[in-house]
C-alpha cells in the first residue's frame, strides 16, 4: 500500500465527517497487515461528549470485521494546524497496535508528521498490566 493511496482514502472520507458543531473534519485511513483498508471520519452528537474521533470510528469498524492487525494509520484534518489522535485514540490504537506501528497526521495544505505508536504514547497503560 503506498503512502499516496493512504492519503487520498483519508482525504475522501475527511467529506463524510459529521462535524456540524466543530465544523472539523477528520478522515482516518487505517491499513491492516492483510493490506486492507479501513475508513472513518468523526461523528459528532448534540451531547457534544457522544463524539467519537475519526479513528476510532475506524478502529472500531476493523475489529467489528473481525480484523485486529493493524499496520499504520493515516489522519487527515481539515485545520489550520494538523490534528494528531487525542489520548482517547491512542489508548484505542495501543489496544491492538504494535508499539512500532506507524501514525502519520496531516492537513490539507500539506503539514505532515510521523511517529510510531510508543512515541505518542509512552509507557502505555496495556493488556500485558492485566496479565493478558
Ligand atoms: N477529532 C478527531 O476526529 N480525531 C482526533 O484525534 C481529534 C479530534 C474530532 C472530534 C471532533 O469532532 C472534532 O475533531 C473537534 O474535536
Amino acid at each position: 500500500m503506498s503512502i499516496a493511496k493512504l492519503r487520498s482514502t483519508a482525504k475522501k472520507v475527511l467529506n463524510k465527517a459529521y462535524s456540524p458543531y466543530s465544523k472539523v473534519r477528520v478522515g482516518a485511513a487505517l491499513e491492516l497487515k492483510n493490506g486492507k483498508i479501513v475508513t472513518g471520519c468523526n461523528v459528532e452528537n448534540a451531547s457534544y461528549g457522544g463524539t467519537i474521533c475519526a479513528e476510532r470510528v475506524a478502529i472500531v469498524k476493523a475489529v467489528s470485521e473481525g480484523n485486529t492487525q493493524f499496520k499504520r494509520i493515516f489522519i487527515m484534518s481539515n485545520m489550520k494546524t494538523a490534528f494528531p489522535p487525542c489520548g482517547f485514540c491512542r489508548q484505542v490504537l495501543a489496544e491492538f497496535g504494535d508499539p512500532k506501528m506507524q501514525v502519520i497526521y496531516e492537513n490539507l495544505k500539506g503539514e505532515s508528521h510521523q511517529y510510531t505508536l510508543e512515541e505518542l504514547l509512552p509507557y502505555s497503560f496495556n493488556k500485558a498490566h492485566l496479565n493478558k
